[in-house]
């Protein structure tokens, strides 16, 4: 069985092919905007213009044609409505041309199952940090449970922001880390968990006002040992609440060495498995929405709208 799958509910435009749950091809480009954040209808308009050369490289390396295709899937959200519709029209668009199903799928729980394939941990706790999302994910009682997230902005949008006052290009994730290597002194910053939630503006205004009074390899440094710091005392804590025994990192931000780091000292400590995500994977893709449209197979859903809302706990997963 072929299921092709597009993602587009943010920056990248992704699509993947797998056969019979094993990935063919992931092909993608990223909108990068020129100056600043985000422009919603930009990276719609990126989506556009690249869609179909992203398609058809995708189906190339695949060696298939559109013909072949079983099932049809596409990341309906959350995430960025004029980006969502992108995704959501071409998709629905091949599925009637070609006659074939199509299928919705949750965005972070494509994440977590590309991680759970990727990394062969069966049950793990999924701490997803990217550029709009933070959250801590287990699995309980047939659905993916958000146990933990942040109350304001995502962490990747964290480290972009304070890199956009420290005058570093989008994404400036990256950049901080190479500059975090080089920090040697700590910094006290604002240290915000509540209950199993984190919380990072408090963070991002602290930063603001003391740009001009320290380097900006301490800035750095201190802002992810203090960010990260955060995000292992929740992902920690929801493994021994859950009584799970592994912990997975997925999302742009995994790609951070530091905060693997961090990962894995934690599990270790606590006798835990951890595993690095596959950079291929770590980030939004299409395979990861591929894939999880194969295990989806079977859902009948009415709803084919995008869902730019759309919450991880409100998938009931019956293939699993
Ligand atoms: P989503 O729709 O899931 O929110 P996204 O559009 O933010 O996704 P991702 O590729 O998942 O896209 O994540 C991008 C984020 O990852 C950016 O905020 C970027 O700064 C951050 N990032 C990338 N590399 C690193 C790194 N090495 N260290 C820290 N952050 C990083
Ligand atoms: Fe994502």
């Amino acid at each position: 069985m072929y299921v092709l799958g597009t993602e587009s509910t943010a920056h990248t435009f992704g699509v993947g092919v797998v056969r019979d749950g094993e990935v063919l091809a992931n092909e993608r480009d990223v909108y990068k905007p020129v100056k600043g954040g985000i422009i919603p209808g930009e990276a719609a308009r990126h989506h556009y213009e690249l869609g179909p050369t992203i398609l058809k490289r995708a189906l190339e390396k695949a060696k298939v044609s559109l013909e072949d295709i079983d099932l049809f899937a596409f990341s309906q959200g959350p995430g960025l409505l004029p980006c969502l519709k992108v995704g959501s029209q071409i998709t629905n668009y091949l599925s009637a041309k070609y006659n074939k199903p199509v299928i919705g799928v949750n965005h972070c729980i494509a994440h977590i199952e590309i991680a759970r394939k990727v990394t062969e941990l069966d049950d793990p706790v999924m701490l997803y940090v990217s550029g709009g999302n933070t959250q801590v994910i287990t699995f309980e009682n047939g659905k993916y449970v958000v146990f933990g997230e942040t109350q304001d902005i995502g962490i990747g949008n964290l480290l972009d922001k304070v890199g956009r006052r420290l005058g570093i290009p989008f994404p400036a994730g990256p950049k901080i880390e190479e500059l975090a290597k080089l920090g040697k002194k700590y910094i006290p910053m604002p240290y915000s968990i509540k209950g199993m939630d984190v919380s990072f503006s408090g963070l991002e205004t602290f930063i603001s006002k003391i740009l001009d009074k320290y380097k900006i390899e301490d800035i750095s440094f201190s802002l992810q040992e203090t960010a990260f710091a955060m995000l292992m005392e929740a992902s920690e804590r929801a493994m021994a609440y859950c009584k799970k025994e592994s912990l997975i990192i997925a999302g742009g931000v995994a790609a951070n060495t530091r905060l693997n780091e961090m990962g894995g000292k934690m599990c270790e400590a606590r006798g835990a498995k951890f595993r690095f995500m596959n950079k291929e994977y770590a980030g939004d893709n299409g395979a990861m929405i591929a894939y999880t449209g194969y295990l989806m197979k079977d859902y009948k859903q009415e709803d084919l709208t995008p869902r730019p809302n759309f919450r991880t706990d409100a998938v009931k997963v019956t293939y699993r």
